[in-house]
């Protein structure tokens, strides 16, 4: 060993110094950093509490405090000075702590081990990333939210198998998108009180022979609960994957709405274009406007669905209790915390700036066809079965197609052959408004219905943020 390093913590047991490649590749603290606050304030916890139990004299208590907010305020400076066999931030602290502070500083892993150290750290890191992601879906859903109720009279064609299908409205449309992140609100909630649970006390594995007081450190930490089952309390990662899955499914959703802004901003479709803040260029192609930000993050949720991946195939072959594969689960669970919280508070700035071409939309809707269905409910109404209605319409739909008409051509004597059951209101039906008005029960397009759908959201994003109290 050189003679500046500092021994191990198992020093005693294994003798010999520890190859430079091992080391390397064990080490974790890169990542680990970001457990630091969680750290210091778990350190904080256990040794107050190893005070009051008489573990620690206060005086010993005191050294500890003071070492360990010099080492938060060194790292946060960037003046910690890391060893290369520093293993992780905890063996880092411990180590800096005990030149800080002396012996005392050896005394505050008492009852402790990393195994229920990590995974409190984790899961502390968690509840703060739960949070963090809740208030940066609350902040997309209000953008959409914004742009909903500029745009509850704009018609567009709703599309099946991306072929149009029926006249929606595009608040409605930009509200479908609130509900399903308004679902992922909920799941990361779920997954947030699941975090909720402190392992500290259960030690490697099976606790302690001291007089432990878990519910202090509980409450000093603000954990819900102590974990009732110490080998669980070390072993379970189930918080972590709970997490990735709801980023993950939040990103299939984000990845939903963001290829809806490739195809719409499309030559083809131009239903929305980019501003140029928001947009990028081609190095070869001077025409170019190019919506790369939907792009990548149609394709970072690979990435994320890639972290739920990894953080399962990590679990599914490990023995109880714990094992080394789980220190990375920091790689998997941070990369898709951090990916779904940027691409949502990139995708709230660039929702907000979108220009959406109402004129191109409303002619899209335009197409009288899109009211077939329409028609086929009128006549259900004066007592045709729909599959007849259906019949007699689509003959019609063949007729006008071939002919170079539309449904919004057809007279009334040519609606009363196919159908004695037409009246003269027939020829009514194909204003696009009118069609919209007409659907105006609760969950559908029309301007009520989009009402009070966006009261429903409104209220709704309040209590996210309610909820999500002061940091
Ligand atoms: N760095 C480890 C992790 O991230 C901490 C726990 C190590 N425990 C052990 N017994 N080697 O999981």
């Amino acid at each position: 060993m050189p003679d500046d390093a500092t021994p191990k913590v198992w020093a005693g047991r294994l003798g010999d110094e520890t190859s430079p490649i091992v080391e390397e590749y064990t080490a974790g603290i890169d990542v680990d950093l970001r457990l630091l606050p969680g750290d210091i304030a778990g350190s904080l916890a256990h040794a107050a509490m190893l005070n009051a139990i008489g573990v620690l004299t206060s005086a010993e208590h005191d050294a500890i405090v003071s070492g360990l907010e010099r080492i938060s305020d060194e790292i946060k400076r960037g003046t910690f000075a890391f060893q290369p066999n520093d293993e992780d931030i905890h063996t880092a602290v411990e180590r800096r702590l005990v030149e800080l502070a002396g012996p005392a500083g050896g005394k505050l892993h008492t009852g402790r081990s990393r195994n229920d150290q990590v995974v409190t750290d984790l899961r502390l890191y968690a509840k703060g990333a739960c949070r963090d992601l809740t208030l940066a879906i609350a902040d997309l859903q209000s953008a959409l939210l914004l742009r909903a109720e500029e745009h509850i009279a704009t018609v567009m064609p709703g599309y099946t198998h991306l072929q149009r299908a029926q006249p929606v409205s595009l608040a409605h449309h930009l509200l479908a998108y609130v509900e399903m992140l308004q679902r992922d609100v909920g799941r990361i909630g779920d997954a947030r009180a699941r975090c909720d649970v402190m392992p500290l006390g259960s030690g490697a594995l099976a606790g302690s022979t001291l007089p432990l007081d878990r519910e202090a450190v509980a409450r000093d930490l603000g954990f819900a609960a102590v974990s009732a089952n110490s080998i669980d309390a070390v072993a379970d990662r189930d918080f972590a994957v709970e997490i990735a899955a709801a980023c993950a499914l939040l990103m299939v959703h984000l990845s939903r709405l963001c290829e809806e802004i490739v195809l719409w901003s499309t030559s083809e479709f131009g239903f929305v274009s980019l501003p140029d803040t928001h947009a990028t260029g081609s190095s070869i192609m001077p025409q170019k406007k190019n919506p790369d930000v939907a792009e990548l993050a149609r394709g970072r949720t690979g990435r994320v669905a890639g972290s739920l991946t990894a953080l399962l195939m990590m679990l599914k072959g490990l023995p109880l209790a714990y094992n080394r594969d789980l220190q990375e689960d920091k790689h998997a669970l941070f990369d898709a915390v951090d990916v779904t919280r940027s691409t949502l508070e990139v995708l709230t700035e660039l929702v907000a700036v979108l220009r959406f071409n109402v004129d191109t939309m409303r002619s899209a809707a335009a197409d009288s066809a899109l009211l077939a269905t329409d028609v086929a409910e009128y006549l259900v109404q004066h007592g045709i079965p729909f599959r007849e209605s259906h019949r007699i319409i689509g003959e019609m739909v063949r007729r006008t197609t071939t002919s170079g008409r539309t449904l919004a051509d057809v007279t009334l004597t040519e609606w009363q052959a196919a159908s004695p059951a037409f009246e003269p209101d027939v020829l009514g039906l194909f204003d696009i408004a009118g069609a919209l008005n007409r659907r105006d029960r609760p969950g559908e397009p029309g301007p009520s219905s989009v009402a009070a759908q966006l009261d429903r959201v409104r209220t709704l994003i309040d209590e996210t943020r309610r909820a999500a109290g002061p940091e």
